[in-house]
């Protein structure tokens, strides 16, 4: 008999809908086994998420047991890291089927497809939280502790709560060490905190404490959206509008820098990587974080990640700082930093300081909060090196029309920092949240410091603004997304922008 299990079915077209009683749909996350089944609760009174799998009676679960404990006798973990999918399943299929007859388990095929779905799952996967990683829809998964239901992040249905609850703490604990362990890090009593990524690219959060008090270990899950959006995605949802982008666009082929602050999860990360399209092709970019989101079309770039230590002491630990201090030796013309905490800061500011240009995110709800974070401990720059800031970029959530979003709420330029600390802002281009709608005004300082420095009239840069404002309105109306072809449309217009121009219709 050959088993078939397809991990990835085909994206069901799932509708938004204002009257969430009458929500009632299913799709399949692992053929032809599991499904999800999104509905009303009445009982509850909430929209709930439930991972449908196949049913055991207790004798299959018996059996499930007894070969399960076999296989960890003498199952090779590294199978599954070292081999493709298919290759996998048909050694752990074949390795069971050794095992029942050598233990000589009487099992009906029937049963035997359930029971091996859930070695399946159990080995090759990740547990019982593994349907939930395979479905398209999912961004983020939760699990607070023993007792509570795992609540997930459904892109259309938002926040759910799923039937899936551990009861059992070391069931839990194991599946956290689990987890560190497909991320390449450890977890103990010793080192409670993880902070990594899977090797899908999902980032992990996780928490081991079992001691009586608490509900025991946690974790959060934020699935890596592999291929990152383009700008052109970003209009599209109404993040951002064409000018704001080509403002940056501008920015970054000057090599200014640019930080995009924001609360948790308000987009920055996202912004980003999609700001990052703009940087010339031929440039050399080192990107630099702790774990990895960031993706880019382009040859000629470096990415490093940084490294939590394994084991005694701090061996084989490089943080942020030590990789930042490093890159700077490949000689990049962009640094992009992933997040900027601590005193990476200082690094990274002495590098704009000297003239290279810089792309990061800091957690700060407003220009105000940003410039006095930078400006005491840990970071504890001089007001001296913060000027050296050209523009922040602020994300924020947003709830439009019952929708919740994200926007690009406001564009500030630093004019100029005082010896005080305080500092002299410009604000360019702004979301207006009772209309939706986005505004710019002329005046741009950071242009006049562009036309200052390369010797370029306002003008001819407010030219250049309109045309790139208007090729980005053109591929968002041609609904123009992908990843490669958005990134392929950017490197062109930077070799031939007057071909690219008329390729898209576009008239000065
Ligand atoms: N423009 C957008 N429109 C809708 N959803 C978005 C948008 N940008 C990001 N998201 C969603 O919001 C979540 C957080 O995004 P992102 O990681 O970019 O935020 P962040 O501010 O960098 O978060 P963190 O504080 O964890 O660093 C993701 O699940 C992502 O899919
Ligand atoms: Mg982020």
């Amino acid at each position: 008999m050959a088993l078939i299990i397809t991990t990835n079915p085909s994206v069901p077209p799932l509708k938004r809908s204002d009257d969430k009683r009458s929500v009632d749909v299913r799709y399949m996350l692992i053929l032809p086994y599991t499904s999800a089944h999104i509905h009303w609760d009445s009982k509850l009174n909430e929209l709930v998420y439930e991972i449908e799998e196949p049913l055991l009676d207790e004798n299959e679960k018996g059996l499930l047991n007894q070969i399960e404990d076999a296989l960890l006798e003498i199952i090779n973990v590294n199978v599954a890291i070292d081999n493709t999918p298919e290759a996998t399943i048909e050694y752990l299929d074949k390795t069971s089927k050794l095992l029942i007859e050598e233990m000589n388990l009487n099992i009906s095929p029937n049963s035997y497809e359930k029971i091996f779905y859930y070695l399946y799952r159990d080995f090759i996967g990740l547990n019982e939280v593994d349907p939930l990683l395979k479905d398209y829809f999912i961004e983020d998964i939760e699990c607070n502790g023993i007792g509570s239901p795992v609540y997930i992040i459904h892109r259309v249905f938002r926040n759910l709560r799923t039937n899936l609850v551990y009861k059992d703490m070391d069931r839990l604990a194991s599946f956290v060490e689990k987890l560190a362990q497909r991320a390449g890090r450890y977890i103990s009593y010793a080192q409670p905190l993880l902070d990594g990524a899977l090797p899908d690219g999902s980032r992990v959060n996780a928490s081991y404490t079992k001691d009586v008090t608490s509900k025991g270990p946690t974790y959060t899950i934020r699935k890596f959206t592999k291929i990152p959006w383009t700008p052109i995605q970003l209009i599209d949802m109404h993040t951002d509008s064409p000018e704001m982008l080509a403002y940056f666009w501008i920015l970054l082929e000057y090599k200014l820098s640019v930080l995009i602050a924001g609360g948790t999860a308000s987009g920055k990360t996202t912004l980003l990587n999609a700001l990052a399209f703009f940087i010339p092709p031929e440039a050399r970019v080192v990107s630099i974080e702790d774990t990895r989101e960031i993706n880019l079309p382009r040859e000629n770039w470096l990415p490093a990640v940084a490294r939590t230590s394994i084991g005694v002491g701090k061996l084989g630990e490089v943080d942020l700082f030590a990789l930042l201090r490093s890159s700077f030796r490949q000689t990049p013309d962009y640094l992009i930093v992933g997040e900027v905490r601590g005193k990476e800061a200082f690094v990274l500011f002495q590098g704009m300081a000297s003239g290279h240009a810089s792309l990061s995110t800091m957690h700060a709800d407003s220009v105000d909060t940003l410039i006095r974070r930078l400006q005491t401990p840990p970071i504890n720059l001089s007001p001296t090196l913060v000027n050296t800031l050209d523009c922040v970029a602020i994300a924020t959530h947003a709830v439009v029309k019952k929708v919740e979003t994200r926007r690009l709420r406001e564009i500030v330029e630093i004019v100029q920092v005082n010896k005080d600390g305080t500092a002299l802002v410009n604000t360019p281009m702004s979301w207006d949240a009772n209309t939706d709608q986005f505004y710019f005004k002329k005046q741009s300082k950071v242009f006049e410091k562009i036309s200052a420095r390369h010797g370029i009239s306002v003008d001819d840069l407010q030219k250049e603004f309109k045309k790139r404002t208007k090729l980005l309105y053109a591929l968002y109306q041609k609904k123009i997304f992908d990843f490669d072809i958005v990134g392929q449309i950017i490197n062109e217009y930077y070799k031939n922008p007057a071909e690219v121009l008329v390729k898209y219709d576009i008239k000065e």
